[in-house]
């Protein structure tokens, strides 16, 4: 499909990934809807968008809040009737980076794991559930869920990788229940055109990274590209990095 037609909806988009991502599908050509939780956020990234002549549409939205979730398929139903993209991009970590062993399975609270879930994982689901009948009347939808290798269980099992001792149990599992979704659903969407991944950007310079990380924020945001304009021959339930290196679950 020519990019001219696309509609994406991005999560979390006032800023770090979430920004340069609809940045990024912006100048492909892509019509974004750009989403945050917070009105003046929203509007400073209209008004930055505005400077650089970027057309977007607007949209408050919290992903832990149904009605939100509610009035935005209204909203995409009523305009667009179809979504081409969706990019759960909305994160959470109460870590601040870099933190190795904060909230770790030996003392982690129930309310905090609770809290991490509703956004990272709970937020992503019920929005993409959705969104699925808007997905399912584009031609061949995408959905591109915002993972890490801090969720993959083998390599935190594994002694030798260079995430083992980072242990932020909340953050972590909550990306591997990310994971899951991602699997399961692509097993739903095997027959159709339609494709879900996981991906991770790798360790990128954002508020949730951190000023330590090697990565710039427009290198992070291209895996992110990539797999919301993966080809129709592309992967579905998968999960990978930079140069669509696989990454074990
Ligand atoms: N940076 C990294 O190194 C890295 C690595 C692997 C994966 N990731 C993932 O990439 C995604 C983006 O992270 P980032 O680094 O760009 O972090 P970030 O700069 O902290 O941005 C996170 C975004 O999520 C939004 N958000 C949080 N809770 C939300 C909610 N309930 N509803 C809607 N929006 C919500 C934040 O909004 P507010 O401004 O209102 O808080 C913000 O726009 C996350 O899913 C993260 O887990 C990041």
């Amino acid at each position: 499909m020519n990019n001219t037609n696309k509609v994406a909806l991005i999560t979390g988009a006032n800023k770090g990934l979430g920004l340069e991502t609809a940045r990024q599908l912006s100048k492909l050509g892509i019509h974004c809807i750009v989403s945050a939780r917070d009105e003046q956020k929203l509007n400073s990234v209209r008004n930055q968008f505005e400077k650089e002549k970027i057309d977007a549409d607007y949209f408050k939205l919290d992903v832990t809040k149904d009605k939100d979730i509610g009035d935005l398929k209204k909203f995409i139903a009523d305009k667009y009737g179809k979504l081409d993209i969706l990019i759960n991009n909305a994160g959470v970590s109460l870590e601040k980076a870099p933190s190795y062993q904060v909230n770790t399975a030996k003392d982690v609270s129930i309310a905090t794991l609770k809290e991490v879930y509703e956004t990272n994982f709970f937020g992503c689901v019920l929005l993409t559930q959705t969104l699925l009948p808007l997905l399912e009347k584009s031609n061949a939808a995408r959905i591109v869920n915002l993972s890490s290798e801090l969720g993959s269980i083998s390599l935190q099992a594994d002694c030798n990788s260079n995430v083992y001792d980072l242990k932020k149990f909340a953050y972590n599992s909550s990306k591997t229940l990310l994971n899951q979704f991602t699997v399961h659903l692509a097993q739903y969407l095997k027959d159709s055109k339609m494709k879900i991944n996981s991906v991770s950007p790798g360790w990128v310079k954002t508020d949730m990274g951190s000023q330590y990380a090697p990565l710039e924020v427009a290198d992070g945001a291209k895996i992110i590209v990539t797999a919301a304009t993966l080809p129709d021959d592309g992967p579905n339930g998968q999960f990978f990095t930079h140069g669509m290196k696989q990454i074990l679950w």
